[in-house]
C-alpha cells in the first residue's frame, strides 16, 4: 500500500473531492444483518477516508451523508443515523485533531435532531482552526434545495436594493450557496455501483472527473481512494479546450 500511496503524484492531487457514500443497507444485507449495521460499519470507511485524503495532502473532502429524500427512509432508520452521527462526532473528535481537519457543513442544518446540531457546533468551534483538510458533510442536504434558496436571498438583495439584476453572475450564485467558502469539485467518486447524483451538488460537479465503483461504502478502504485518485491523475481534464492547448499549458 506504502508503494501505492506513493506512485500519487503529489502536485497533481485533486484539491476538492466530493463522495456519495452509498452501499450501506446492500453490504449489512449481504451479512444478514439489519440495514444499520452497514451504517456503523461505514464510519470505518470515513475514517479511513479522511485519513486517506489527509495523508496524499488533499485540501477539501465533501461527504454525503444524509440527503433531503433520506427523511423519507422508514422512522427507525432516520433516528439510528441521527444517533450514530452524534456519536461518531464524539468518538473522531480526537482523529479531527490530530490530523489538523476543519470540520464544515452543508444543507439543512436546523432540521437536525437539537442533539445533533448541537454536537455539530461544538465540534465545528473546537476544529476551527485546523487547517490541513476541510471535511464537509452534507446533511439533510438537496442541491435543488441549495438552488432554491440561493434564489431566495438573491432575490431578497436585489428587492431592497443591495444588488442590481445586472450584477448577478456565476460569482455572485456561487457566493450564496451553502459551500461558498469551497472550491468547486475536481473530482466525485460514488460507491456501490450506482451511477447518478442523487440530488447533489449539482452545480458545483459542472467540470469534475465522475467516478463509479462497485465497491460498497462499508468495503471502501485507503486503498480504494489512492486508486481513484491514481485514475483521476490518468485524466486529461480539458474545460472546453482542445488537447493540443491542454499540452501546450502542461509543457
Ligand atoms: C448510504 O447507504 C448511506 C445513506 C444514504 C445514509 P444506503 O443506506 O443508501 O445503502 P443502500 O443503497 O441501501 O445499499
Ligand atoms: C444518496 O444515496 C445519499 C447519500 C449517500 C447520503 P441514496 O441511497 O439515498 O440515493 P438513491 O436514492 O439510491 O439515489
Ligand atoms: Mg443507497
Amino acid at each position: 500500500m506504502e508503494a501505492l500511496k506513493n506512485s500519487i503524484l503529489k502536485n497533481k492531487v485533486p484539491t476538492h473531492i466530493a463522495i456519495i457514500m452509498d452501499g450501506n443497507g446492500r453490504w449489512a444485507k449481504l451479512k444478514n444483518k439489519p440495514r444499520i449495521f452497514g451504517h456503523k460499519n461505514g464510519v470505518n470507511s470515513v475514517r479511513e477516508t479522511i485519513e486517506a485524503c489527509g495523508d496524499i495532502g488533499i485540501e477539501y473532502l465533501t461527504l454525503y451523508a444524509f440527503s433531503t429524500e433520506n427523511w423519507n427512509r422508514p422512522k427507525l432508520e432516520v433516528k439510528t443515523l441521527m444517533a450514530l452521527l452524534v456519536s461518531s462526532l464524539k468518538k473522531e473528535l480526537k482523529i479531527l485533531q490530530e490530523n489538523n481537519i476543519k470540520l464544515n457543513t452543508i444543507g439543512n442544518i436546523n432540521d437536525l435532531p437539537k442533539s445533533a446540531q448541537k454536537e455539530l457546533k461544538e465540534v465545528i468551534e473546537k476544529t476551527k482552526n485546523n487547517n490541513a483538510l476541510t471535511l464537509t458533510l452534507a446533511l439533510s442536504y438537496g442541491s435543488r434545495d441549495e438552488i432554491v434558496n440561493v434564489i431566495k436571498n438573491i432575490s431578497k438583495k436585489v428587492v431592497n436594493n443591495e444588488l442590481q439584476i445586472e450584477e448577478i453572475d456565476e460569482n455572485i450564485i456561487n457566493n450564496h450557496l451553502y459551500t461558498f467558502s469551497l472550491p468547486d469539485v475536481d473530482f466525485l467518486i460514488r460507491t456501490s455501483g450506482e451511477k447518478r447524483i442523487s440530488n447533489f451538488l449539482l452545480w458545483q460537479i459542472a467540470y469534475a472527473e465522475m467516478y463509479f465503483t462497485n465497491t460498497l461504502w462499508p468495503d471502501f478502504k485507503k486503498e480504494n481512494l489512492y486508486n481513484a485518485v491514481l485514475e483521476y491523475q490518468h485524466r486529461e481534464r480539458r474545460f472546453g479546450k482542445t488537447s493540443e492547448q491542454i499540452e501546450k499549458i502542461n509543457e
